[in-house]
């Protein structure tokens, strides 16, 4: 059997909080095969890119590498999550493009390159992540790796007259054509690209799952959506009752209804536009007030890019504004936290809670999404309220599908999750966890692998 080597920009080492889908969802795919997995390091190095740090834990070996400052201010903070990043969820508005920073993007993924080609066998399947490492197959390829290579983006896929604003863009893209493998996580995604490469590339789409590049070399897309590991999720919730800080939430409320929230703290997320509708909620239902607790966990991220920052003030703003309208000497509306928990006590929160809030602007897939329905109890289930712009739309139709932009409308949804009866939430959750258990975290790997193989 060959050896899996995943490659991601973020590497879930051992025993470090994880926070976005990316690292949630490879850890549990790597767990299962073991393998290699290679990436940043998280830590930035005081001189120089490129300081190897080698660890084995179980089934998995990983081999990472530091950042220098330099590299991750133009790299990480730059050309990824303030060029690719707000491009890629629609947010032209947001980009900031500067040949400085593509070159460095360009730099780093040169030196994953150079320290990642000399690791691999022929016989190796590559796995690379995402979109801070676009480039990277067409390097190795220039360094003579032969093995499979494939690529799955995480996040969504423009559509092409966005991608075009992009400066360079069609150097960029076409380093996507090295792979033998392109995986997409909606068929719209797929769709998308697929109509950036008639318009814009310099190859074709000679069939639905088939492309070929000027130069005659074919390569398959499809759509893979990611998913998680529900029946781990659901014991680790169940089990999480026990946990001290589920059951300090638990007391916290002791009458009335949690609604829950957990994002990192971005703006495709879509945070503003949900604490707004939250107090539409209150405006409108007075009926139902003191009912409802929202708690919104969003551990801060990317920290260093202004756009963030400008977002961090703008939530304390209105979770301030909210309590200050609205709460009373023994009851607050909106609890805001910034702290990341260990995601066991998550799924435990979960559980807890009657209504799941997620409402992201544009969402590649959104993992708490499922992870939220796999957390609830058979005999009474929450709800969850979901942006129809979240890749997760697609399968969980059971939840109470909103727009995010309209705020009367999620308003609407929170009032209709709280009052809805105990069969109709059954009936909702039950449909969705029979899709979840179907196409968990192993069958995403399996039917990824399976066509990478196959190709
Ligand atoms: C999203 C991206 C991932 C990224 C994660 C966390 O899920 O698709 O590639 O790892 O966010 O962001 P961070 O910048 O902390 O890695």
């Amino acid at each position: 059997m060959s050896r899996l080597v995943v490659v991601s920009n973020r590497v879930a080492l051992p025993d470090q909080p994880m926070s976005g889908g990316l690292a949630v969802a490879l850890r549990a795919a790597l767990e299962e095969t073991g393998g290699l997995w290679f990436g940043w390091s998280g830590k930035i190095h005081p001189k120089e890119s490129g300081h190897v740090h080698e660890q084995q834990d179980g089934n998995i070996e990983y081999v990472t590498l530091d950042l220098s400052r330099q590299d991750h201010a133009d790299y990480y903070n730059g050309f990824a999550n303030r060029t690719l990043w707000p491009l890629l969820h629609f947010r032209v508005d947001l980009v900031d493009y500067s040949r400085e920073t593509y070159d460095a993007y360009r730099r780093v993924n040169a030196l994953f390159a150079d320290k990642l080609a000399p690791l691999l066998r022929d016989d190796d399947i590559v796995w690379i992540h995402d979109y801070h490492l676009i480039p990277l197959a067409r390097l190795l390829r220039e360094r003579g790796v032969r093995c499979k290579l494939g690529f799955f983006l995480h996040v969504p896929m423009p559509s092409s007259d966005l991608l075009a604003a992009l400066p360079h863009h069609a150097r960029l893209f076409e380093g996507l054509s090295s792979h033998d493998l392109i995986g997409f996580q909606t068929e719209r995604d797929l769709e998308r690209f697929q109509d950036y490469v008639r318009l814009f590339g310099r190859g074709r789409v000679i069939s639905d799952g088939v492309l070929e590049t000027s130069g005659g070399h074919r390569l398959h897309a499809g759509a893979f959506p990611i998913s998680i590991d529900t029946a781990r999720i659901a014991e680790q919730a169940a089990a999480a009752a026990d946990q001290s800080s589920v059951i300090k939430l638990a007391l916290s409320i002791p009458r009335g209804s949690l609604a829950i929230g957990v994002d990192r703290l971005d703006y495709s997320k879509g945070l503003p536009e949900r604490f707004k509708a939250f107090e539409c909620y209150l405006k409108q239902y007075p009926e139902q007030r003191d009912r409802l607790t929202f708690l919104q966990i969003a551990p801060v991220s990317r920290g260093g890019v202004p756009e963030y920052q400008a977002l961090r003030n703008e939530l304390e703003q209105l979770a301030g504004h909210i309590n200050g309208g609205y709460a009373h000497p023994d009851w607050t509306p909106m609890r805001y936290v910034n702290q990341n928990y260990p995601h066991s006590t998550l799924t435990g929160f979960y559980r807890l809670a009657q209504v799941g809030v997620v409402t992201p602007l544009r969402d590649g897939m959104n993992l708490v999404a499922k992870e939220f329905v796999a957390s609830q109890d058979e005999d009474n289930p929450g709800v969850l309220v979901l942006s129809s712009f979240a890749g997760a739309a697609r399968e969980l139709d059971g939840a109470l599908q909103v727009n995010p932009y309209d705020l009367d409308g999620v308003a609407a949804a929170l009032a209709q999750a709280i009052e809805m009866p105990l069969g109709e939430r059954q009936e909702r959750w039950e449909g969705m966890m029979k899709r979840l258990r179907e196409f968990d975290i192993t069958a995403w790997r399996r039917s990824y692998l399976e066509a990478l193989r196959a190709v």
